[in-house]
């Protein structure tokens, strides 16, 4: 046995060294322990939806507990429910999915993203995002040790930045990664952009992820998946979910299409970290996804909250926004000379409510984000609050 002489400093690897914690769970951190000292919080942070799962999948759930149905299962789902998933995706593009190569059911859409970019990506290699992004994908390249290349959108609108994406592919980009529509601006790409992504996939060799978790909300059109439009699952993965279509955040479900490598791939790691999703919540997602009608109410709810929200911005003098087509948050602008840290912070300190700063989301400007999974007065009294705390900063 050998003789340590000098103690560790750390026992955490590098690699778990590299792990940044969620900007948007910091927040939610910070809220709970002024409630815990007696505050009422206007939570307006995260993006989790306030409504109850629908009763027929929690039915679903139970039905199949007391059934038995609650030893593992196959690691890459039950075959009826990836059977199901590949019918509705087959079906609404057009492309042949077969349910037993090209479909993975995982533990939240946030397991899907971790196991494709561990299969995709090696140390070295980097990934384009379109800022502002969803933090999980920064986080998880960066515990990976691939770099992240941030375009951004144009501001003000968050238009797709075509030719910014181009010019910044070089020979180690293995990836591009996109969602629409976009948490946190609520943009949808339009036809135009995901034909280029194609094409860029296509000329410069580059794997698609097309994040669409937020697909079924949308307000004015609906989105059409990236798959479309490349007619092929080559250098393509598609991930999805029903956490925020139908309410289920904490059943921990999602899922990913893609080539039969990837799907190989995706699956073995799965079978050595979590074996497979929870049985119970995979019987509940078959008939979650029979479900048309508590999505399209939840739609219609957010959409009354979007234009109400967007009603008292417009009449701001110290916020604007870009009004979203769809997912559910308004990503908006503040006058003042603050950092989006320190506004959030006092946001939360000095008027109670939770937002969540632009700086998570990769952008350096004046930006927050805004859940509109809240109340509809809770929006509307967050946003006076934040407008009050303006007043006084701009003074
Ligand atoms: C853009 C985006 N992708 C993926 C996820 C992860 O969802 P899930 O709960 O299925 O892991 C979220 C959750 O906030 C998200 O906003």
């Amino acid at each position: 046995m050998c003789e340590r002489m000098t103690k560790r400093d750390s026992y955490i690897s590098d690699c778990g060294m590299r792990v940044p914690s969620s900007g948007t769970m910091k927040a939610a951190t910070r809220a709970r322990e002024l409630e815990a000292q007696g505050r009422t919080i206007i939570k307006l942070g995260i993006g989790e939806p306030n409504f109850k799962t629908p009763q027929p999948i929690i039915d679903a759930a139970y039905k199949a507990m007391n059934e038995g149905k609650t030893g593992y299962t196959s690691s890459r789902g039950i075959l009826p429910l990836r059977e199901k998933i590949a019918t509705i995706y087959s079906k609404e593009t057009n492309v042949e999915i077969n349910p037993h190569a090209n479909v993975i059911v995982t533990p939240g859409a946030k397991a899907s993203l971790f196991s494709a970019l561990f299969s995709l990506i090696n140390p070295g290699d980097n990934m384009i995002l379109i800022s502002p992004y969803w933090p999980s994908y920064q986080g998880i390249a960066t515990f990976i040790g691939a770099k992240t290349k941030p375009v951004p959108a144009h501001y003000g609108d968050f238009e797709f930045p075509f030719e910014s994406i181009k010019s910044a592919i070089d020979e180690q980009t293995k990836l591009l990664l996109v969602n629409s529509p976009c948490n946190p601006t609520g943009a949808i790409f339009e036809e135009d952009a995901l034909r280029f992504i194609k094409d860029i996939s296509e000329d410069y060799d580059i794997y698609i992820i097309s994040d669409e978790i937020y697909k079924k909300i949308t307000f004015e059109s609906q989105y059409v998946s990236y798959l479309t439009v490349t007619e092929t699952l080559d250098r393509t993965l598609i991930i999805d979910g029903l956490s925020k279509s139908h309410a289920m955040t904490g059943w921990r479900i999602g899922y990913s299409i893609g080539d039969k490598e990837l799907i190989s791939s995706m699956n073995r790691l799965q079978q050595n970290v979590s074996s497979c999703v929870n049985t119970p919540t995979q019987y509940a997602a078959l008939t979650a996804l029979d479900l048309t009608e508590p999505t399209k109410m939840m739609v219609a709810e957010y959409k009354k909250r979007r234009d109400k929200a967007f009603e008292f911005i417009e009449k701001s003098a110290y916020l604007s926004c870009r009004k979203p087509e769809g997912a559910f948050y308004l990503f908006i602008q503040y006058k003042g000379d603050i950092c989006s840290d320190e506004f959030v912070s006092r946001v939360l300190e000095e008027k109670s409510v939770a937002v969540t700063a632009g700086t998570v989301f990769g952008v350096q400007e004046n930006y927050f984000r805004l859940s509109l999974a809240s109340k509809l007065e809770d929006i509307l009294e967050g946003l006076k609050r934040i407008d009050d705390l303006l007043e006084k900063i701009n003074k």
